[in-house]
């Protein structure tokens, strides 16, 4: 099998439906992985395109009083237009109807015919018009569709029957003996299960009285070809397949077939056999990723809660939407999308710690170096430590995609990013430069540049537009820095002495929530039309229980060291001790206390806070302060007591 080739799929999306999230993720996944095949190296083709034969297409035409081939013409624009909003780099878009594919699955449909594969039968059965599949009586579960529970329609006709069942021995020996052909291997179970039952064969035409829009059978011009039939065929039809011997030995055998788990018995069941009878071999895997859900809930039109990636798009940013897909679902299970989520990783990963560690080795350079990243001198172990971290990223990014758990590759990376931060922490370039050290100041932040190219490098693939402005940031020139290559990370030299850094406005501006944080009991209410009383209460709704109230742990602490943080003027990073704990503080309070002012304070804090990163900076709770207009003091305890009492 040639493994010195990529070649992915994306389903083709019926041309009907409105592109939601669902499709989004699918394509940007084959399209990550085909950007990182390139970056690798490896000769890669990415395929995507739509489906556009069928029943629902033809009905959507009626409704609308067009022609389906002019009502396809119009709605595959949307995918089209969203894959180039999207970033997609596919190198081809097929569409069941270009002619060139109709051309191909009719060779097909002959060749199979003349060979007995396919034969005419008289049929009975039921029909599930939303799924476009036709089941037995045994199939059916309470006399409904058993894939979407819908009516079935009755059905006595002649028709042409594809010989699958024949194949059903051979196909689950394959399957048993190929653990890369169904991924994940649940879903291998899954299909094993299917094939437990007898398996029939397959109906693969459709009267023109019934349903006249999809390709004729060569063989007998008062049928057209099952839409699946038709559909499935585009991945060979795509590269070549009796066209271009060439171009189909180059490319074929797929290596990976992405599609979602709703359409896993039609690639692991038909589409094996249809190949085999076709004498071509199987893709090397097929894999299913899981659902989009919104919250907990499958996302459907009627519930009214598809996410619409264009939306979230123009909101936040196309490099941020490809990310938190990529970086969210463990591919295989289901995830949920919630704006919440996207917001809290997005500020998270991309705004504190990648977005911080370019904005400190940016502003650390500038001030210090007139914006030059320098040579390294010699470097200590925390600058190898640092580099090794990074190196352990590249292998972790590449064993992830080969394993297809890109979230876990992604991972590694932003642990690398973290520890570039800790790194920045741990030399404090900002002392160094203080101390007149320049030497080891140069080393520092060279060894802090070059690990960003190379986090830049491998987060290309996933954010092209933010990482070639990184790259940018670093002094590359936009073209050389989005044709740097995974490929070459491992050779080592430097790259970055010399060049000039470039002022960013801030790679990932951090996405401001609504301030949840109830007012001081001393304000006043916001002025009103009609003169209000001093102090109202909330209005029912909005009182809380005495639960509620202890939901909230405080407890006393004593600061035992505080310091300011670089950058941040509105920031002390706080060690406190609460019993026998210490803990490390972020507080919004450089304005009003000196560091030297706060330590041996006994204070009040929220003691289970969620801990969240501030500026890099882990805050493992939350002191409690009063403010009003500009003035803010802490919260104190009046009087001697142990630390760690609790408050209530
Ligand atoms: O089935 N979460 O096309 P289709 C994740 N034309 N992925 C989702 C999703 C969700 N909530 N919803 C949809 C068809 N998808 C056929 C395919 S292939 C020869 C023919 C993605 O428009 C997922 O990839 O219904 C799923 O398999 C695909 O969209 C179905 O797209
Ligand atoms: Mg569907």
């Amino acid at each position: 099998m040639n493994q010195n080739h990529f070649y992915v799929t994306t389903p083709i999306y019926y041309v009907n439906d409105k592109p939601h999230i669902g499709h989004a993720y699918t394509t940007i996944l084959a399209d990550v992985l085909a950007r990182y095949y390139r970056s690798l190296n490896v000769p890669t083709f990415f395929l995507t395109g739509t489906d556009e034969h069928g029943q629902k297409v033809q009905k959507a035409a009626e409704a609308r009083r067009m022609a389906p081939q002019a009502h396809c013409d119009e709605t595959v624009v949307r995918f089209q237009e969203l894959w180039r909003k999207l970033g997609i780099t596919n190198d081809k878009f097929i569409r069941t109807t270009d002619a060139a594919h109709k051309a191909v699955v009719q060779e097909v449909l002959q060749d199979l015919y003349d060979r007995g594969e396919i034969y005419k039968a008289e049929y009975t059965g039921w029909y599930c018009v939303g799924d476009e599949r036709f089941f037995t009586e045994k199939d059916l579960v309470d006399g409904k569709c058993p894939e979407c529970g819908r009516e079935v329609t009755r059905i006595v006709e002649s028709n042409y029957f594809f010989r699958m069942s024949k194949y059903q021995q051979w196909l689950i020996d394959y399957i048993e003996t190929h653990p890369d052909f169904i991924q994940p291997a649940f879903r291998a179970n899954e299909t094993l299960g299917f094939l437990r039952k007898e398996l029939s064969d397959l109906c693969i035409s459709r009267p023109k009285s019934r349903l006249s829009w999809g390709i004729e059978l060569p063989f007998d011009r008062d049928y057209v070809c099952y839409v699946w039939f038709d559909a499935l065929l585009n991945y060979v039809s795509a590269v070549g397949y009796r066209r271009d011997p060439a171009m189909f030995e180059k490319w074929w055998p797929a290596s990976y077939h992405l599609i979602g788990k709703d359409i896993l018995t039609t690639h692991s069941v038909y589409w094996p056999t249809m190949l085999k009878a076709m004498d071509l071999p199987l893709p090397r895997t097929i894999f299913a990723h899981g659902w989009w859900l919104t919250g907990n809930t499958k996302m459907s039109k009627s519930l009214g809660n598809v996410v619409n990636p264009m939306e979230m798009v123009e909101k936040y940013g196309v490099d941020a939407f490809r990310y938190f897909l990529l970086a969210e679902m463990a591919p295989g299970q289901d995830a949920s999308f919630t704006e919440e989520a996207f917001i809290a990783r997005y500020n998270s990963d991309l705004a504190n710690d990648l977005g911080n560690l370019l904005s400190r080795v940016l502003k650390l350079t500038l001030r210090h170096l007139q914006g030059v990243i320098p040579p390294a001198g010699p470097l200590q172990e925390e600058d190898r430590e640092l580099l090794q971290t990074v190196s352990a990223a590249v292998d972790a990014m590449e064993q992830a995609l080969h394993a297809m758990k890109c979230d876990q590759g992604l991972a590694a990376v932003l642990n690398a990013v973290r520890a570039g931060n800790r790194y920045l922490e741990k030399t404090a370039p900002w002392t160094l430069a203080k101390r007149g050290d320049t030497e080891r100041l140069q080393t520092v932040l060279h060894t802090a540049a070059e690990a960003l190219r190379q986090i830049a490098i491998l987060l290309l693939p996933v954010m092209p537009g933010k990482m070639t402005a990184l790259g940018e940031a670093l002094g590359f020139g936009a073209e050389e820095f989005a044709a740097q290559r995974i490929a070459e990370l491992r050779q080592g030299g430097d790259f970055v002495s010399g060049r000039t850094m470039r002022d960013t406005d801030g790679l990932f501006p951090r996405i401001q929530t609504e301030e949840k944080t109830q007012k001081p009991a001393s304000s006043t209410p916001a002025p009103a039309p009609a003169p209000k009383p001093k102090t109202v209460l909330p209005g029912v709704a909005d009182l809380i229980t005495i639960d509620d109230f202890f939901k909230t742990q405080l407890r006393t602490a004593e600061i035992l060291a505080a310091e300011k943080i670089d950058g941040a003027d509105k920031l002390l990073k706080l060690k406190i001790r609460m019993g026998d704990e210490e803990r490390q503080l972020v507080a919004g309070i450089a304005r009003y206390y000196a560091p030297e002012a706060v330590i041996g304070k006994h204070i009040v804090v929220v003691a289970n806070l969620k801990p969240a990163k501030i500026r890099g900076i882990e805050s493992q709770g939350m002191l409690l302060a009063a403010k009003i207009g500009q003035d803010l003091k802490l919260i104190t305890v009046d009087g001697e007591i142990a630390s760690g009492a609790s408050v209530g």
